[in-house]
């Protein structure tokens, strides 16, 4: 499958990828990694570097003729804080830290794919190659769009993947529409009146507002969102009191809410603004705050549709995407452009986010072809 790869590309493609799992750097610090990955672009691959206006990332274009498009691909590069406990010969050198969701092989795809179009390049349009930090925590997708990505590079069409330890070495999973939720962030501070354990009647208990607040978001999706729009809340971190006679003054309540829609999303701040009023009623003074974070993936069905065509001609086997409440930032960029994001099949194994997730290497040539492939396709429309 991978014989019209020159042989170099591949074996860069391997070295960057081990090089890339020993060095990981964790969310804004990418800083070694940013200028391994600026070192290969400027000086192998023969590309222009373009200022991402970040402090670590990069951005990277093949100029082209603009009347023929121009198209995105995006690695994002950080690490996660977890000490590494596979027996691997390139594990990690960084105590504390590891590539636990393969945003290594992400980067070392997109680093040969570049160095693959330095050498032969189908594509007679601009191609975008976006190094982007911090997907795992501090929101590195908005960063980039609010730092300019989409004014100071016109992107048509957008493309992604990310690994997956659910699938085999040669399968993928694309589908249309969303595959990763909304990904949102709420707290209520509670006022209450604190008395003595022995007098409640004087006194206003906080921790009698968190029993409602919990019961209430309990069953709020059940109550309010139709059964096919998954949605969840999660009632992560309570807090109120210090000791066994005294009815505190305050209580802490937060957590998070996923969901898929758009509408599902709405209705549930609607009714979680309600909740407020319900405990305002009761006499506590309340502060509701709900941050809206990391917005739903979105693949658009043709660009997906074209990934399983290319995909399949590679006699790769597709499945199926599956939906989960996670977050995914691509969807940042999905909100300007149509894009698409596939998952690779790395081998199975444990999962993402543990000590013990392992890529296989074999993944990552596959990972290059289907790129390629999509570049190629475009190419002839
Ligand atoms: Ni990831």
């Amino acid at each position: 499958m991978s014989n019209d790869i020159p042989f170099e590309v591949l074996t860069e493609l391997e070295e960057n990828f081990k090089y890339l799992h020993q060095h990981p750097e964790t969310a804004l610090k990418e800083f070694k990694t940013t200028a391994f990955i600026k070192d290969y672009l400027e000086n192998k691959c023969k590309v222009e570097l373009l200022d991402l206006g970040l402090d670590t990332g990069s951005l990277a274009i093949i100029r082209g003729d603009s009347n023929y498009g121009s198209v995105g691909f995006r690695a994002d590069i950080d690490a996660l804080p977890l000490e590494e406990q596979t027996t691997l010969d390139y594990k990690s050198k960084n105590e504390g830290c590891m590539h636990a969701c393969g945003h290594d092989a992400h980067t070392a795809i997109l680093l040969a794919f570049a160095r693959l179009l330095s050498l032969d390049n189908p594509f007679k349009g601009n191609v975008i190659f976006l190094f982007q930090p911090a997907e795992e925590a501090e929101h590195g997708g908005q960063r980039v769009v609010d730092a300019g990505l989409f004014s100071k590079v016109k992107i048509d069409r957008f493309f992604a993947l990310h690994v997956t330890p659910e699938l085999n070495v040669g399968q993928i999973a694309i589908s249309a529409g969303p595959f990763s939720a909304n990904v949102d962030r709420f707290s209520y501070e509670i006022k209450g009146i604190g008395t003595h354990a022995s007098t409640p009647y004087k006194g206003l208990n906080p921790i009698k507002a968190l029993e409602l607040l919990s019961n209430r978001l309990s069953s709020l999706v059940a109550q309010n969102i139709p059964c096919g729009d998954k949605a969840l809340i999660s009632l992560t971190h309570v807090s109120s009191g210090s000791t066994w006679n005294i009815i505190p003054d305050f209580a802490y309540a937060e957590g998070t809410v996923r969901s898929f829609s758009a509408s599902a999303r709405s209705t549930i701040i609607e009714k979680m603004t309600q909740l407020k009023t319900v405990l305002e009623a009761e006499g506590y003074k309340v502060e509701f705050n709900f941050i809206k974070g990391c917005p739903a993936t979105n693949n658009d069905p043709k660009l997906s549709e074209l990934i399983k065509e290319e995909a399949t001609k590679l006699g790769l086997t597709v499945v199926s995407q599956r939906a989960n409440l996670g977050g995914e930032d691509f969807s940042c960029f999905q909100e300007h452009v149509p894009g698409a994001m596939f998952n690779l099949g790395t081998g199975i194994g444990p999962s993402l986010h543990n000590g013990k997730f392992k890529v296989d290497p074999d993944a990552l040539k596959i990972g290059l072809n289907v790129y390629n492939s999509i570049l190629k396709r475009l190419s002839r429309v």
